[in-house]
């Protein structure tokens, strides 16, 4: 009997048409990952569950998966899998590291161009018809210090599109080997250096027990004064309550972030601040992306289901 996947969240169609390619019974029900009850109901039937983030897989989801021995997910993270759970009914939590790196990365820079030009405050007092031309002097990117926290597959597109836009980088990451630092032509410094030095501040780091609250209150304290910080990487890594006071004092001239403590953010901190920009987690929302993420989970948990590779 072929086997049976779910796809539980909004996936392109590609990855329902893989499935089928390769001979899996697919039901394609987005709007189940939202629905726990009706998930909850459903997942006993099936070998295999496609994710994005909206599906939360819970010790209680895996307890009612009885044929359940894959949960691919459809992006990077995969905070939103218990994954000792799953590891303690075998269940193998595969995602797709590559596919949406480059999108990510370009969000990243396209909010540190936001942030720097108050681009959204300027385009919403223009469709006001204020015509503020004073009121929004920015900042040049050109000769100033990025400070990357994470130089791995995002983080390190992020250092190389930086380096394009004449920045210079300093990247804080204890995986990164003095060798490799020298051939992205970045600074490898300690993580005090960077908040010193940084002019401009971007995340991408996982969020796990050694990131959590990477930019706490202490250490958002040790930053230059008008620093200008981009998370596009997770909530939980900077301490949002002392980044809004600082905004508030001046200390930290701006912000944007595509990633919050809580999500989805109906409220936070930083919102309606001036000069803090923000995104709904749109870090992977782009068309190739997707395409490129549904594509692979389809493909590796097809091999695994079917091959057991
Ligand atoms: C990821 O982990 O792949 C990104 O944050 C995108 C997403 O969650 O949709």
């Amino acid at each position: 009997m072929a086997p049976k996947v779910l796809v539980s969240d909004k996936l392109s169609e590609t990855a329902v048409q893989i499935f089928r390619d390769r001979g899996i019974d697919v039901d394609f029900e987005p709007a189940l990952g939202k629905d726990k009850d009706a998930l909850l109901a459903k997942i006993g039937e099936y070998d295999g569950l496609a994710i994005r983030s909206a599906t939360k897989v819970t010790e209680k989801l895996l307890e009612a998966a009885g044929n359940l021995k894959v949960v691919g997910r459809a992006g990077i993270g995969t905070d939103n899998v218990d994954k000792v759970a799953a590891s303690k009914k075998g269940v193998i939590v595969m995602n797709t590291p590559f596919g949406n790196m480059i999108t990510t990365a370009e969000h990243a820079i396209a909010m540190m161009f936001a942030v720097a030009r108050q681009i959204p405050e300027a385009s919403a007092s223009t469709h006001a018809g204020k015509w503020e031309k004073s009121k929004f002097m920015g900042v040049e990117l050109t000769g100033k210090t990025l400070g990357v926290i994470g130089a791995g597959n995002i983080g390190g597109i992020v250092c190389d599109r930086a380096r394009g836009l004449k920045m210079k980088v300093a990247a804080y990451d204890p995986f990164l080997s003095e060798e490799k630092a020298e051939q992205m032509q970045v600074e490898k410094v300690e993580l005090d250096d960077l908040l010193a030095r940084a002019d401009f501040i971007t995340l991408h780091v996982p969020l796990i027990d050694a990131t959590r609250n990477i930019l706490s209150r202490e250490n958002l304290a040790k930053t230059k004064k008008g620093v200008r910080i981009i998370n596009c990487a997770r909530g939980g890594l900077v301490d949002e309550e002392a980044l809004a006071e600082l905004l508030k004092s001046g200390h930290v001239a701006g912000a944007a972030f595509d990633v919050f403590a809580e999500e989805p953010a109906t409220e936070n901190p930083l919102f309606n601040l001036p000069n803090v920009v923000c995104t709904p987690h749109l870090g992977a929302a782009t068309t190739e992306a997707q395409e490129n993420v549904a594509l692979q989970v389809a493909e590796q948990m097809s091999n695994y289901l079917l091959d057991g590779a």
